[in-house]
């Protein structure tokens, strides 16, 4: 279900407050994926992108993440904002964003990171810093005087919310709950117990 402009707005409120607070990777999310079989995992990703669909973030499809999400399309985020003494978590469905928003969002990195997507097989053994780095001059001269295509192995992910929950710091532990749920077609909101 889409997200309503009551969470989206509540998030970007969230996320303003956390910037000014000088949260220096506001965008940093903790994102948990599963085999589907038991076994979790978590690793930090960066928030590129956020609209009525969900949340995205952009990943290498050889990876540990990555091999689960689409074994197991389901995943959940946590933002910790702890200059403003906020925290957002997200729990949700997760599909890979279409081709042309990876290209188009592959196309605003800069050149270095462009490369590296290309000499980076994420997750994957690696013998030595030196063969990485080996890579990466084979790639840059590969590409030089010409644009650096998005490599087919590195895509967009939409993590699409069913629950979304907003914690605020409070005194005393008292701190401020609401989880929005996705349910018959609406989002109902609900305080929590801190
Ligand atoms: C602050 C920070 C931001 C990161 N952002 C990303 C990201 O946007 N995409 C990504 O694939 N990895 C990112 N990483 C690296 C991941 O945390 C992780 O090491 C990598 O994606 C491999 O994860 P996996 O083997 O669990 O798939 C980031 C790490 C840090 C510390």
């Amino acid at each position: 279900m889409h997200l309503s402009d009551e969470i989206i707005s509540e998030f970007n409120r969230f996320f303003k407050r956390a910037r000014e607070c000088g949260e220096q990777e506001p965008t940093a999310m903790i994102l948990a994926t599963s085999d589907g079989a038991g076994l979790v995992t978590s690793r930090t990703v960066l928030l590129k992108a956020l609209d009525e669909t969900g949340f995205v973030f952009f990943t290498n499809t050889h990876s540990i993440k990555a091999r689960q999400m689409d074994a197991c399309p389901r995943a959940a985020a946590t933002f910790l904002w702890k200059a403003s003494g906020c925290q957002v978590q997200l729990v949700g469905t997760v599909a890979r964003v279409a081709d042309e928003a990876a290209d188009a969002y592959f196309s605003t990195r800069d050149r270095g990171s462009q490369v590296g997507a290309w000499a980076s097989d994420q997750s994957a053994p690696l013998a030595s810093r030196e063969v990485l780095l080996e890579r990466v001059k084979h790639i840059e001269q590969k590409y030089e005087g010409r644009e650096v295509p998005r490599p087919s192995h590195w895509t967009g992910y939409v993590l699409s919310p069913e629950t979304v929950e907003f914690w605020t710091q409070r005194e005393y532990r008292l701190h401020d709950r609401f989880l929005y749920r996705a349910q018959d077609g609406n989002w109902n909101k609900q305080r929590l117990n801190p």
